[in-house]
This record gives C-alpha cells, structure tokens and sequence, in this order.
C-alpha cells in the first residue's frame, strides 16, 4: 500500500495526514477528524466538498464525468468525493470558500 501525505487547508486550519492510493480526499479527511463538507454524503451531487488541489494534480484521478456533471471542469477544482489518491504525492488542498 502506497502512503501519500495529504495536506488539507479546511477554514484556515492546515493539517498535513496520511492516506493510501485509491482512497477518495473526502475519506482520508473524514479518517482524521477533518471538517470537510460532506452533504450529499460523498455522492458527487452537492458540491459542499468542493476544493482547489494547490499541488499533486498529477497524484490524482482524472477528473469524472460526474465532476463535470456538477460543473466542476476546471482545474485546480475538485470535488473531494470523486477524487482518488493514484500517486506517491504528496497532495496540497484547500477546503473552503473561495
Ligand atoms: S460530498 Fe457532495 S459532492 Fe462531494
């Protein structure tokens, strides 16, 4: 199992955890007591968990056609449900209003 250093910016907190590949950036926050907005519970249909990747991209899935259902099409935004570790990372995200 790969473990990639995530780090996580959630209403100004910066917090850098542990996940392995294939586990969504909603799961591994959610894992660690993260506050990251979940209200559709993780289904890719409200967009709550939305964030911008500020770095690793390219440890990521390719962005889904669910994604882009939702008009998420435009890096660096993600939809933390929808999004897979699928590298060594690390991965930098920032969680919030912007
Ligand atoms: S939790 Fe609803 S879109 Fe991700």
């Amino acid at each position: 199992m790969t473990v990639v250093q995530v780090t996580y910016t959630i209403m100004g907190e910066r917090r850098t955890v542990e996940g392995a590949e294939g586990q969504t950036l909603l799961q591994i926050a959610l894992d660690h007591s993260l506050p990251m907005e979940h209200a559709c519970g993780g289904n890719g249909f409200c967009t709550t968990c939305l964030c911008r990747v500020e770095a690793g991209m390219e440890h990521l899935t390719p962005r889904s056609d669910r994604e882009e259902g939702m008009g998420i099409d435009t890096d660096p935004q993600r939809l933390c449900c929808q999004t897979k570790l699928s590298g060594t990372g690390p991965v930098e995200v920032t969680a919030e209003e912007f």
